[in-house]
């Protein structure tokens, strides 16, 4: 039988950890007509679902595992929705026992991708097949739609990407933002990247607020500022959501509540992957790595205790012209600065996608991330376009419809930096995609002197500009040059 036409009352789908996430995932497949078995370690959270949700479709709630398993038609869908970590090792070693052939499990938590390369590997003998999927948009995006990353095997995709791209979000109601990223580790990879991009976008969002601020608006005139932005280039989830953040009073003390949050930045830790693996493949992603350092630099309590008491500034005014020129120049300066951050995070799934062999539809990536996610942006549709016309295109930013806006930006770009510098705005994820800008258009870099320095004290060796081969010079000696 089919595992259509098995006992009707068995679910079409399992989810395992009903915390908001999981629930929220377990409603949406439910709102779509599936049969969904649910399961929690504690009953009481199963419960919780059933009385608050039961009514939005067919649950199974199940109290014990094996319920669960029995729970869902052959060959079973079942998706971890738990902590990342031990607590998804502890939970697949509980499923396995109980599974057959040809079962899938789709981790959809925020799993390392080395995590999930090893897991599938460790299972594949038993025939089932084994998941890591990245899943973005947050508790909401969970149950109205969010963006969806599988990797896995292609069978798997067969099996589990039809329910999941009716679940995920649908750029005009059409397109799901769902789609097969890869092998094995490739759906959290690319999940990881969204990750350090959500961080870069964050960091350019609030370098921006603080300059406007410095430059004498208020949180309320920079919300509007922000609104008014995200009906252009910059329409984005997060310029979005950012105006709506510094309209809000507090309703304890009608301040701005924004002015009495503490600055000190928390972190689960996928931006800091996202960095540390790009240093792994060599992929420069600087705006991304300003972006999770700003975050560790403003959590750096001791050090901001001591550098405030010790280290002198200027204070942050900005010495204004004209205040609406200054503010279209920050709009420029963040275009640019998201485009390079952007370019950078696609830059590390082009190197990722070489080093592990998933060979990742670039296009695939972008088009996915249109709707659903936190990143969501009117300017994935122009990546996913640029991808689509050159699968090859090195960078975003040297895409035709890129690289003249830039040079068209960039005067704005250098005036903001440098008024950052000058005011003594830390703005380092501006500075940084500029930097990363110059010296990849520049036709020489500091390189050169480094492959001296290197062939000097390490007999490292260095090409030559003019002659092929590796050279090095006999600098403790007669300073002549051999072939190494
Ligand atoms: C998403 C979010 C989600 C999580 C962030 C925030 O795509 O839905 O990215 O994964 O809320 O990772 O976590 P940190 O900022 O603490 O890393």
């Amino acid at each position: 039988m089919t595992d259509t036409q098995q006992a009707p009352e068995l679910a079409q789908v399992g989810v395992v950890g009903m915390a908001v996430m999981g629930s929220n995932l377990a409603r949406n497949f439910a709102r779509h007509g599936y049969r969904v078995a649910i399961f929690n370690r504690t009953p009481a959270r199963t419960d919780a679902v059933i009385a608050a949700h039961g009514d939005e479709g067919t649950f199974l709630p199940a109290h014990s595992i094996e319920e669960f398993v029995a729970s869902i038609a052959e060959p079973r869908r079942i998706i971890l929705m738990v902590q990342a970590g031990d607590p998804t090792d502890a939970t697949i070693a509980q499923l396995l026992p109980l599974l057959s052939p040809g079962d899938v499990i789709m981790d959809g938590g925020n799993a390392h991708f080395r995590d999930t390369i090893r897991r599938e590997s460790e299972i594949a003998s038993s025939g089932i097949h084994f998941v890591g999927c990245g899943i973005s948009g947050g508790e909401y995006g969970a149950l109205t739609g969010p963006s969806i990353m599988p990797g896995g095997t292609p069978e798997s995709y067969q099996l589990l990407g039809p329910m999941l791209e009716d679940i995920a979000a649908q750029v005009d109601g059409t397109e799901p933002c769902c789609a097969w990223m890869g092998p094995n580790g490739a759906g959290h990879f690319v999940k990881m990247i969204h990750n350090g991009i959500e961080y870069s976008d964050m960091q350019v969002i609030g370098e921006a607020w603080m300059l406007l601020r410095a430059a004498g608006l208020s949180n309320a005139e920079c919300a509007d500022v922000f609104a008014r932005w995200n009906t252009g280039d910059l329409d984005s989830y997060l310029i979005e959501i950012t105006s709506e953040v510094l309209r809000q009073k507090d309703p304890r003390t009608g301040a701005d509540l924004v002015d009495v949050i503490k600055d000190r930045a928390g972190m689960k830790g996928t931006g800091t992957w996202t960095v540390t693996t790009a240093l792994e493949l060599g992929a420069p992603v600087n705006g991304i790595a300003e972006a999770v350092f700003a975050r560790a630099t403003s959590s750096h309590d001791d050090l901001r205790a001591v550098a405030q008491q010790t280290l002198a500034g200027p204070v942050a005014e900005l010495p204004l012209g004209d205040r609406e020129e200054f503010v279209e120049d920050v709009r420029q300066a963040l275009w640019c600065s998201k485009v390079i951050a952007y370019s950078q995070g696609f830059d590390e799934i082009r190197s990722g996608g070489k080093a592990f062999g998933w060979n990742i539809r670039i296009a695939d990536a972008a088009s996915i991330w249109r709707d659903g996610c936190i990143i969501r942006a009117k300017l994935l549709e122009r990546i996913r376009a640029e991808y689509d016309a050159d699968p090859g295109l090195v960078s975003f930013m040297c895409a035709p419809s890129v690289a003249p806006e830039l040079a068209e930006y960039q005067g704005a770009w250098r005036r903001v930096v440098a008024a950052a510098v000058t005011a003594g705005i830390g703005a380092p994820a501006f500075s940084a995609t500029l930097a990363y800008y110059d010296l990849a258009r520049a036709p020489r870099v500091n390189a050169a002197l480094t492959q001296a320095q290197r062939d000097f004290f390490g007999s490292h060796t260095y090409e030559r500009i003019d002659i092929d081969g590796h050279w090095h010079l006999d600098w403790s000696g007669d300073r002549s040059e051999s072939p190494a």
